[in-house]
């Protein structure tokens, strides 16, 4: 039995080393050097991370506090995801100018539009500080001892490099608690929108096409980084320059045929790679499926009334891609995880763990943790449960949600400064401006019957917020509340606010939309919090020891840390994909592809009739591929995941092949267990980049500004 587990072990452990999986620490790039190389890399870890030099490091950017980007010339011109660009793209959008619609470009720098807000990080250096900041703390002392002389070490340290930079410092754990660096970065201020195509091209396939393979989305928009006269951060003056780089990407037009070496650099967020079976199991099979139903139900709503109206169309389609996103994505991970036995093979894993435990004395720290692993999800579940339904369904009720912004006005009292009055009233018009914009009632009301249906089906009473218990008849309770709401009424909030005396707080006070909401904010922080809380804080403890223990039973194994959203490294290969018996996915789409998926009458399918036009006289340029067509996005086996928007996907010789942008809805649970069989990244060609800048926009001068290799 024994030695079937450590064949099994060992082939985990291969798998998991298989390249493909691991977002990998820059710093520490050269113990994976001879495997990337093995795989074809041409270049060496030093010409990805160096202090010492220029590398290639010095141009990527964590562009504004959720995405990536990258630095493509001397005059710091940045490339990032469409959809990264859009808040900013819509900042600059009226009616006269519809960005979104038309696309924008710069045809000099005095056109370029300036973005208060927005910030683009670049790492200098980064250095393991674990020794220190761990200094003095054991395993075996009380969790919150423990913490604070953690805090306080680095604390003290951070003071300490402080004193020695103009860098902004910081410190982050790594391997969940058990490894610390510090982290040295430039964050930039004065940051310009350059470019970007129209939403037909960059949101092309919308939230159809959102996670989904063949692809055919031109997910790119262009800025530029400005600095002062010596090159630092400054906040924008018309008198700053482009910031010259220390390196920026070469950018490659001879794309990537299957099979060839790719990594991509940048900021991934959040992955769980270590997590016990019982809880990939929880999160697969329990959390997600509700929250796909509910999401779903919801989604089949908006679906209806969209199609039945252009206007209603537009107002939902920001709030049914922000719902469908995390629906789809999910779905593929509870496929994902039971097509490929994850749990499963994770339980294997564990009991070749518990016999190491028993293996010797020392490891007591360890020997439960199994079992506590299990007992602790186990308590964890209903109030995960409850949150998933609080969440999912009680806050997608629209007029809940929006009642919420009232939460603050309603506490005040006759002797609440009337500065603070006034300034509250005048967020709130604000807020019901946009509210209402986009709101449609009749969507609401069915969403509210069917949520709260869901609510009482599945949610015991001491699991709902207390309100949903004294509702006996669900129809009856949402038509009163939709009368007798304010909230429903946009004059009715109108009246509200610009005639608002003290003594209409009462009236507000028994507003059945804000009762609601306070129900449930109360149900969270009296009852789910509570519990929650005092278990994840135990459970963070354990999934250090448990990180640990998996370290120490496997001392010759390369580990990757889990994103947190620092800098880091992936690679695998460009490669299609088989995603179920019979279908076989090339890695590569092409503009036939455009063509194929265009309809008029679909708002994500309409092609603009330039690009037809290029189309139909193949007048491609230098932009082609070998095989003479436009290839537009393709697919690689490379570990990615949110926060990887915008990154750089490289070459053997760490020149720019495309953009990251999403992946197949089929490897999301890639967040939880990588599979190299059908984890798949997807990325914009470079080439059908610089096509649509050069041959469709006329921006051919950014393209000069590029190092281009033909
Ligand atoms: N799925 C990608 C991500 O997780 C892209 C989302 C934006 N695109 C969209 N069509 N909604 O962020
Ligand atoms: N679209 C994601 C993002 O914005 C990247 C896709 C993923 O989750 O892999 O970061």
């Amino acid at each position: 039995m024994k030695k079937l587990h450590l064949l099994i072990v060992f082939l985990i452990s291969s798998i998991m080393a298989f390249a493909g999986e691991g977002m990998w620490i820059p710093m520490l790039l050269q113990y994976n050097e001879k495997e990337m190389q093995e795989m074809g890399m041409r270049i060496t870890a030093d010409d990805i991370y160096s202090i010492n030099h220029s590398s290639l490091k010095d141009a990527i950017v964590l562009f504004g506090g959720g995405c990536t980007g990258e630095i493509v010339s001397d005059y710091g011109l940045l490339l990032t995801n469409h959809h990264c660009g859009y808040d900013w793209i819509q900042k600059h959008s009226s009616v006269e100018h519809d960005y979104l619609t038309n696309g924008f470009w710069a045809m000099d720098r005095s056109q370029e539009l300036p973005c208060p807000g927005l910030t683009v990080t670049i790492l200098r250096e980064m250095r393991d500080v674990t020794e220190k900041v761990t200094f003095n703390v054991n395993d075996d002392m009380e969790e919150k001892e423990r913490q604070q002389l953690i805090d306080e070490n680095m604390k003290k340290l951070i003071a300490e490099v402080e004193k020695t930079t103009d860098y902004k410092v910081s410190i982050k754990p790594y391997f969940l608690g058990n490894e610390y660096y510090l982290l040295l970065n430039e964050v930039f201020t004065d940051v310009r929108l350059v470019g970007c195509p129209p939403s037909n091209i960059g949101k092309f396939g919308g939230d159809t096409d959102n996670w989904v393979w063949p692809r055919h989305t031109g997910d790119f928009s262009v800025f530029r980084v400005y600095a002062d006269k010596d090159g630092h951060p400054a906040t924008y003056s018309a008198d700053n320059v482009p910031y010259k780089p220390a390196k920026h990407l070469d950018v490659s037009l001879k794309g990537a045929d299957e099979g060839d070496f790719a990594f991509v650099f940048g900021y991934p967020a959040r992955t769980s790679e270590y997590l016990p079976a019982v809880a990939v199991d929880q999160e697969a099979n329990v959390i997600d499926p509700i929250a796909v139903r509910l999401r779903g139900e919801i989604l089949d709503i908006y679906n209806q009334y969209q199609e039945q109206d252009r206007k209603v169309r537009i107002q939902y389609a920001s709030k049914h891609a922000g719902l469908g996103n995390g629906w789809k994505k999910w779905m593929g991970v509870t496929e994902g995880i039971n097509h490929f036995h994850g749990v499963e093979k994770k339980r294997f894993y564990e009991e070749s763990f518990q016999d190491w435990c028993y293996q010797s004395r020392q490891r007591y720290l360890y020997i439960n943790l199994l079992k506590q692993f299990d007992e602790k999800y186990k308590a964890l579940e209903p109030y995960k449960v409850a949150y998933t339904y609080l969440t999912n369904a009680g806050l997608n009720i629209e007029i809940f949600d929006f009642a919420g912004n009232f939460n603050k006005l309603s506490k005040f009292t006759a002797d609440t400064p009337s500065e603070e009055v006034e300034q509250t009233i005048a967020s709130l018009k604000k807020a019901s401006a946009a509210f209402f914009k986009d709101y449609y009632q009749p969507i609401d009301e069915e969403v509210a019957k069917t949520m709260l249906r869901e609510y009482l089906e599945h949610q015991s009473a001491d699991f709902r917020p207390s309100f949903l218990n004294e509702i006996k008849d669900v129809d009856a309770y949402v038509e009163i509340l939709f009368k007798k709401s304010m909230f429903a009424s946009e004059e009715k909030v109108n009246d509200f606010l610009d005639n608002f005396k003290p003594k209409h707080l009462k009236k507000l006070q028994k507003d059945p939309a804000l009762l609601a909401y306070q129900s449930m904010i109360d149900f969270y922080l009296d009852v789910v919090n509570p519990k929650m809380k005092p278990i994840n804080d135990d459970l963070a403890r354990m999934q250090r020891l448990y990180m640990k223990g998996q370290m120490l039973m496997e001392p010759e194994k390369r580990f990757s840390p889990d994103a947190n959203f620092t800098l880091r490294v992936t690679y695998g290969k460009v490669e299609g994909f088989k995603p179920q018996d019979g279908k076989n996915y090339r890695h590569f789409t092409t503009l036939e592809g455009i063509m194929e998926k265009e309809n008029p009458d679909i708002y994500d399918y309409v092609v603009e009739p330039r690009l037809k036009e290029l189309y139909n006289n193949k007048d491609y340029g230098r932009y082609a591929d070998k095989d003479g067509t436009m290839h537009v996005a393709f697919t690689a086996s490379v570990h990615t995941t949110g926060g990887n928007s915008g990154s750089p996907i490289l070459n053997a010789d760490g020149q720019l092949l495309g953009l990251n942008f999403d992946r197949c809805w089929e490897g999301t649970m890639s967040d939880l267990i990588y599979d190299p069989d059908i984890c798949r990244n997807i990325s914009v060609d470079i080439r059908y980049v610089l096509f649509i800048m050069d041959k469709f926009a006329g921006a051919k001068h950014l393209v000069d500004e590029m190092t281009i290799v033909e």
